[in-house]
C-alpha cells in the first residue's frame, strides 16, 4: 500500500485538508448523506450559489468550488454512478470519480485530499465492490501524481473503515 493513503473514521466536513470530495448529484443541487453534511457545514446558501454558477456535473466527472466555512480549502464535487446491477458501466464511472477528482486536485496544486465512500450510500453501490475499486484507482493515480502527499478515505463507521483497512493491507 502507498503510505500516502490512510483511513479515518469521522465526519469529512471537519477535516483540514486541501480538498474534501463531495458525493454530489448531477444537478449539484445538494441532498442528503455526505452532500447534505457538506452543504450545511460549508454554508448552504453560498455553496448552492457556487454550484448554480457551475450548472451541473456529469456522472464520473468532477468540479471545484470554494469550501466557504469549512476548514478545507476547497470542495471537489464528483458524481458517482447509481448502482443498477453492475452492467451499466458503474465500475468505470466510479473509477473515473476518483481519477477525475485527483486530476483536478493536481491541477489546483493540492497536496491533500479526503474522499468519502462515493456511491456507497443512497446510490447503492455494493461496498464490497466499491472499496477495492476506490483503493486500486487511488493507488494507481498516486503512482504518477507525486505532488499529492496525502489521501484520506473517510468512513462514517468502523465497519466501513475495516473494509478499507483490509483492502489496503491486501495490496501490500
Ligand atoms: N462524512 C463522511 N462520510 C459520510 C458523511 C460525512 N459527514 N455522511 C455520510 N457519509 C457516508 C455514508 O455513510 C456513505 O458511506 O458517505 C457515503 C456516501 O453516501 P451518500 O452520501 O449517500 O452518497 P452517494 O451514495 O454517492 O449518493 C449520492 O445522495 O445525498 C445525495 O445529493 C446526493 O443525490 C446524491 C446522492
Amino acid at each position: 500500500m502507498d503510505d500516502r493513503i490512510s483511513v479515518w473514521v469521522g465526519d469529512i466536513t471537519t477535516l483540514k485538508v486541501d480538498a474534501i470530495v463531495n458525493a454530489a448529484n448531477p444537478q449539484l443541487a445538494g441532498g442528503g448523506g455526505v452532500d447534505g453534511a457538506i452543504h450545511r457545514a460549508a454554508g448552504a446558501e453560498q455553496l448552492q450559489q457556487a454550484c448554480r454558477q457551475i450548472g451541473g456535473c456529469a456522472t464520473g466527472q468532477a468540479v471545484l468550488t470554494p469550501a466557504f466555512k469549512l476548514p478545507a480549502k476547497a470542495i471537489i464535487h464528483t458524481v458517482g454512478p447509481v448502482w443498477q446491477g453492475g452492467q451499466n458501466n458503474e465500475a468505470q464511472l466510479l473509477r473515473s470519480c476518483y481519477s477525475e477528482s485527483l486530476i483536478l486536485a493536481v491541477k489546483e496544486g493540492f497536496r491533500s485530499v479526503a474522499f468519502p465512500a462515493i456511491s456507497c450510500g443512497v446510490y447503492g453501490y455494493p461496498v464490497q465492490q466499491a472499496v477495492p475499486l476506490a483503493c486500486e484507482e487511488v493507488e494507481r493515480c498516486l503512482e504518477s501524481f507525486l505532488m499529492i502527499k496525502k489521501v484520506v478515505f473517510v468512513c462514517f463507521d468502523e465497519a466501513m473503515a475495516q473494509c478499507y483497512e483490509s483492502q489496503l493491507a491486501s495490496m501490500d
